[in-house]
């Protein structure tokens, strides 16, 4: 499956949004990830739908929204609509995920799944052949810049496992303290797509994007 890197929006630096993006677009960048936090989920709060709306009059990347939200089947139809192209919401935070899943397919979107670092892979035995994507957290979720979770590798490695047996177009992305030290494990441990904030726009972009690809080994 084609690896691809992420780039995640939160760590941008606001003012200055589309210089950024263009060079998000020089690196042939494919994928955007953005993180909606609704500071009940998680501690903090991000930004909504008026900024996503903002972005897709002038960007076609692919919008991955990472919806860090207390019941997101509330939430799913705004986001379709201001222009995401996949929705990942938490098991954590959903009471009913095969009906929400369901919601997130009828809009022709990807659909994925989130788990945060405490919660076992196999959680997602039943739902794994309903779902686009598997987000495994490797941090908690709620900041940029934070440090890289060890046992998250081994959750990669339990999950690639289930993928085989069960469905083997599943996507299985990864999020939180990624960087050149530990991109190439992930990768060879069965990730096919990176969410990187802080290692991309902390600095030169396009280097930093380089620089990933390299330690990739793509
Ligand atoms: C954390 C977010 C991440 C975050 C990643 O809650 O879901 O997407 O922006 O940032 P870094 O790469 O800095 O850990
Ligand atoms: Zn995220």
């Amino acid at each position: 499956m084609k690896k691809s890197i992420a780039p995640s929006l939160l760590a941008a630096d606001f003012f200055d949004l589309s210089s950024q993006l263009e060079l998000l677009k020089k690196s042939d960048i494919e994928v955007l990830h953005l993180d909606i936090m609704d500071g009940m989920f998680v501690p903090s709060i991000s930004f909504g739908m008026p900024v996503i709306s903002s972005l897709r009059k002038s960007v076609d990347f692919f919008f991955d929204v990472h919806m860090m939200v207390e019941n997101p089947e509330r939430y799913i139809e705004d986001f379709y609509k201001s222009g995401a192209n996949g929705i990942t919401i938490h098991f954590e935070a959903c009471k009913h995920i095969d009906r929400c899943i369901s919601l997130i397919k009828s809009f022709g979107l990807r659909s994925g799944i989130a788990i945060n670092p405490a919660t076992p892979v196999s959680f997602l035995h039943n739902i794994i052949t309903e779902v686009d994507m598997v987000l495994i957290m490797s941090v908690n979720p709620g900041f940029g810049g934070q440090k890289f979770i060890p046992y998250s590798l081994d959750k990669v490695r339990e999950l690639y496992k289930i993928k085989t047996e069960k469905n083997k177009n599943l996507i299985i992305q990864v999020d939180g303290g990624i960087g050149t030290e530990n991109i190439k494990a992930l990768s060879d441990a069965g990730v096919d797509e990176f969410v990187a904030g802080s290692s991309i726009f902390k600095g030169d972009i396009l280097s930093n994007i380089t620089d990933l690809r390299d330690a990739l080994g793509r």
